[in-house]
């Protein structure tokens, strides 16, 4: 992960502090298109929208204003396939490190020259989803070549990326018992990985949960393994919490009382707001999102990342995502 300088700070922890004692965002996700190159067998999403409406960099830029996250994810849909995307990145930094802006994409159209435009215009981390460690990522994301690109161009990124790239794995039941080999793929390629598990509110596929005994087992002998940053584990990123809480989540199918519309929430590419991407109820203003949905939400079916990390006390949020990257710094 970058490094966060001391002088950066005070404003992520001044933002970050009135967020959350005033119910307001402290991630929010500019899904800037719902159009995708891959078509996922996880996901709902996959192949372009039709006339879709797009905001442009300076409208998303006056919503992302209005609420001041200190984190923003850039998601979709595929994000890069915005010609605009650098634009969009810019206009909405204040200054190298606020918003902290987390870039989740497959990777398709990753290359050395957008790379290093995102980076200088202020992308902070480029999440990039890794299913499996091998051509079946192809066949599961239905991009043929998808693999082979990312095994020549990650390594190449990774020299030059100061620990920005880091991994994304969704588990399933399909990919559960793969994770170690993917963990050291990331490891051959240079950088960091991070898990978060498949939720069926996209698709209601029940079948790609992790729901066998032994493969549970499994993965906890991994979870442990990844606490104590032990071997090939010392790559994963996921705080001991953040483990804990995927863990339960796998073990009992659920954790109610997901705080979306209040900690965190979703742009949609016209400028609507969504709780979050699997309950895609529009609202025009967070206020109404709250009373008309947060308040009386009690759904508990996914533990995607937005969601885990902004789930723990403020004190260890804190702690997590500041902290600990300025003392590291020093
Ligand atoms: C919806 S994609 C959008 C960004 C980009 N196109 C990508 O593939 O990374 C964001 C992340 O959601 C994950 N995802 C999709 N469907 C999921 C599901 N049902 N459960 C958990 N994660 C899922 C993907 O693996 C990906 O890492």
């Amino acid at each position: 992960m970058p490094h966060i300088p001391l002088k950066y700070a005070p404003k992520l922890i001044f933002y970050g502090s009135r967020n959350y004692f005033t119910s307001r965002p402290l991630v929010i996700s500019f899904e800037v298109t719902l159009s995708c190159n891959a078509n996922c067998v996880h996901c709902d999403l996959g192949g372009g929208v039709k006339d879709e409406k797009r905001m442009s960099p300076d409208e998303l830029a006056k919503i992302y204003n209005k609420f001041k996250s200190p984190v923003i994810q850039i998601s979709g849909g595929e994000p890069l396939l915005r010609r605009d995307i650098v634009e969009v990145v810019e206009k909405i930094k204040h200054n190298k490190f606020f918003p902290y802006a987390i870039l989740v994409t497959n990777g398709w159209l990753l290359n050395r020259e957008r790379f290093l435009k995102l980076k200088e215009a202020g992308v902070n981390q480029f999440s990039v989803s890794l299913d499996f460690p091998d051509e079946r990522h192809d066949d599961f994301r239905a991009i043929k070549g998808l693999f082979k690109k990312l095994n020549t161009v990650i390594p190449q990124l990774a020299k030059g990326a100061d620990g920005s790239i880091v991994l994304n794995t969704a588990i399933t039941s399909l990919n559960v018992r793969e994770v170690p080999k993917i963990v050291e793929t990331a490891n051959r390629w240079g950088v960091c990985i991070s898990f978060s598990v498949y939720t069926p509110l996209r698709t209601n596929d029940e079948s790609l949960r992790v729901t066998k005994e032994e493969d549970i087992s499994f993965l906890k002998d991994i979870f442990e393994k990844c606490k104590k940053r032990e071997g090939i584990y010392k790559s994963v990123v996921n705080s001991p919490q953040n483990l804990d809480g995927l863990f339960k989540f796998i073990r009992d199918g659920e954790i109610p009382y997901c705080q979306s519309g209040r900690r965190f929430f979703v742009v949609r590419p016209e400028g609507e707001l969504n709780p979050c991407s699997l309950h895609r109820i529009n609202f025009s203003n967070q206020k109404d999102m709250i009373k008309g949905f947060t308040k009386k939400n009690k759904c508990g079916k996914c533990y995607v990342s937005i969601r885990s990390y902004v789930e723990v006390s403020f004190l260890k949020l804190l702690w997590e995502n500041v902290s600990l990257r300025v003392l590291n710094s020093n």
